[in-house]
């Protein structure tokens, strides 16, 4: 009898409880799939090699892998990322062992553009200051004229980044009849074109622009990418917004102009530290807008992420290339062929 294919959940796709902490993703593909076993790992962060001995794949929340994730039996081929950050996955040794790295940006494009258009809308509308005035009574009521929301039409978004996210955020601003303005030194310009997006430097996307938008991956390249100087470029009535990752924005330098308010707001779905110390001042201040990095949390969004990954690791089982590597170098290595045909004998194409 042909060994089964096994994949294991890392344990943070558990509560306490044992119970699913994402129940929209579903797992019945998984449990019907032929030949398929899974499990969920126990809870250990960084994932340990030792727990990893016995498996084929990996779908991957929180938990960081790392080298030592790796057991040198060199069975694990595919690790599937439930999302598309990858900064708690060391991709080069995965390279090194002749492990694929999938991300699922069909899960989160919409849900996370979706996001920035809400933090976009409450800013600009004023939303967070309203609520509290209303809950004041006649007392709020009647300072409501003090707060004056910024109309969107003929307005400028600027995008730091028009990758998976970025692209879509800029798909769903078309009938908002803005100006739409991005920076990407890697920007697919067709596409920029077709989306009616002018490609310009990251200086002047800060300075054009009335909402910087932050969707670029975090890197070294991007590390405080938006710093004092960037943020003293952007006009006294701009908004920044981030949902990429909190390191992407030197958060000093950003609490720093809130404070003086020389900017108008903020918000942030990402901080440089999740979650943040409470005595963070970032927190007390009532021009930003907070989340705890799950604005884009939805039924819509696990359920796709959950897709996408089982897709992936079935794809692998059957020795089928699967979509979106992250290190697509990987798939051209002998090792990494000679296990995929194993596969196909395994188990069928
Ligand atoms: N808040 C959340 O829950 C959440 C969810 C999903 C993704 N994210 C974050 O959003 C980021 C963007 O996701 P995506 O799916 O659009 O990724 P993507 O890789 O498709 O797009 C990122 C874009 O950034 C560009 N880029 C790279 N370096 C840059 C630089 N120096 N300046 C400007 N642009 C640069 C790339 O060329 C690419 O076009 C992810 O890296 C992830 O960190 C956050």
């Amino acid at each position: 009898m042909t060994a089964p294919y096994r994949v294991a959940l890392s344990g943070d796709f558990r509560k306490a409880d044992a119970s699913p902490v994402f129940p929209d993703f579903d797992l019945e593909p998984l449990r019907s799939a032929p030949s398929v076993e899974f499990t969920y790992l126990e809870p250990l962060n960084p994932v340990r090699a030792e727990q990893l001995e016995h498996f084929d794949a990996l779908i991957l929340l929180a938990h960081r892998f790392t080298q030592e994730s790796i057991h040198p039996n060199g069975r694990l081929t595919v690790v599937a990322r439930f999302g598309v950050g990858y900064d708690t996955v060391d991709v080069e040794a995965c390279t090194r062992a002749g492990i694929a790295v999938v991300i699922t940006p069909d899960g989160v494009r919409r849900p996370v553009a979706v996001s920035i258009v809400t933090l976009m809308l409450a800013l600009t509308s004023k939303l967070m200051v309203k609520d509290r005035l209303t809950r004041e009574g006649p007392a709020g009521f009647a300072r409501k004229g003090e707060h004056m929301g910024i109309g969107l039409v003929g307005r400028t978004l600027g995008s730091i980044g028009i990758g998976n996210i970025g692209a879509e955020l800029f798909r769903l601003l078309q009938p908002f009849g803005m100006k739409l303005i991005a920076h990407d030194p890697y920007a697919d310009r067709e596409l920029a074109a077709e989306l009616g997006v002018e490609l310009v430097g990251l200086e002047e996307v800060c300075r054009r622009a009335d909402i910087v938008n932050v969707s670029c991956p975090l890197s070294p390249e991007t590390h405080h990418l938006v710093n004092a100087e960037r943020l003293a470029l952007m006009k006294p009535t701009a908004y920044l917004i981030n949902t990429a990752r909190g390191p992407i924005v030197d958060q000093k330098a950003l609490t720093k102009v809130l404070t003086a308010r020389r900017i108008a707001g903020a918000g942030l779905d990402v901080l440089e530290q999740e979650p943040p110390d409470p005595a963070d001042p970032i927190l007390k201040l009532d021009n930003v807008i907070l989340a705890p990095h799950a604005l884009c949390w939805t039924d819509q969004c696990f359920a796709g992420n959950g897709a996408a990954d089982v897709r992936a690791v079935l794809d692998v089982q059957h020795g089928r290339e699967p979509r979106l590597v992250v290190n697509k170098s990987v798939l051209a290595t002998d090792r990494w062929q000679k296990r995929m045909a194993a596969f196909r004998s395994r188990f069928g194409t």
